[in-house]
């Protein structure tokens, strides 16, 4: 597993590409386990008509398609497309028209086996905890939550702190903190026990995932085991309350 502990923030618009072992497809890598294979994050840009070779993902990987058409055996997957294929999918992308993705591999939460492909685009907004900023529940999972968060220009939200950890990519116009400016393009990782206090003065949308990040002195294990705490600690920044767990049906989040 990754070490995560560091706080890390980078700018992928001031990266180079890096030539994948597909021709036409370019890389940005951001965190990665190992050379081809592990838990790793990046940048992905498909050339119009590139593709990669039919592959399987052992432990899950989670898309949002940034510009152009993602596409593959199962669809057609145009920007703003949040998708999440489980261990054990396998697929053969090929993308006609070029695409950029952000993508994340091998790290869903044990047990994760939804299969999600959620067009953003045609989803509705919804109000967050402070005003001038929206919230679109992408996905949960256990101590995971992973959301779309916009900020109409000029929004402050509550200062807090990641128990569980936080990433952020920043899909368009400008996010900030205390601790500088992060324009579209930028990627952060706030380890677990960080704090800050975010605001936007010229608006953006962020990808947000809490809670997912483990800490030496609290293993994510402790907390998968009390879902009682997942809805008011780790899942603090998300911009939003989730639902506590056991107030749903099917006790799952
Ligand atoms: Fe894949
Ligand atoms: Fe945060």
């Amino acid at each position: 597993m990754l070490d995560r502990s560091e706080r890390l923030v980078i700018e992928t618009g001031k990266m180079d590409w890096v030539a994948s072992p597909a021709s036409g497809v370019w890389r940005k890598h951001l965190e990665r386990e190992a050379e081809e294979s592990g838990e790793t994050s990046s940048v992905v840009r498909f050339e119009p008509g590139a593709g990669f070779n039919m592959h399987t993902h052992t432990n899950g990987e989670e898309i949002l398609v940034l510009s152009g058409v993602f596409e593959d055996e199962n669809g057609r997957y145009p920007a703003g497309t949040y998708l999440r294929n489980p261990a054990g999918s396998q697929h053969t992308p090929l993308c006609a028209e070029g695409c950029e993705i952000f993508v994340k591999l091998e790290q869903f939460q044990p047990g994760d086996t939804e299969r999600v492909s959620i067009d953003t685009g045609k989803m509705d907004w919804l109000p967050g905890l402070v005003q001038g900023l929206s919230v679109m529940p992408l996905h949960s999972s256990g101590i995971e939550h992973t959301a779309l968060v916009k900020w109409d220009a000029g929004t402050v939200f509550n200062p807090h702190t990641h128990p569980g950890g936080e990433e952020i990519f920043v899909v368009d116009g400008i996010f900030q903190d205390e601790y500088g400016r992060y324009p579209k393009g930028t990627w952060l990782r706030n380890p677990p026990g960080s704090a800050h206090h975010p605001y936007s003065e010229k608006g953006c949308v962020i990808l947000v995932k809490v809670g997912h990040i483990p800490s030496p002195d609290r293993p994510v294990e402790s907390d998968m085991r009390d879902q009682t705490r997942v809805g008011n600690d780790r899942s603090q920044g998300l911009g939003y309350v989730v639902p506590d767990p056991r107030n749903r049906p099917n006790g799952n989040p």
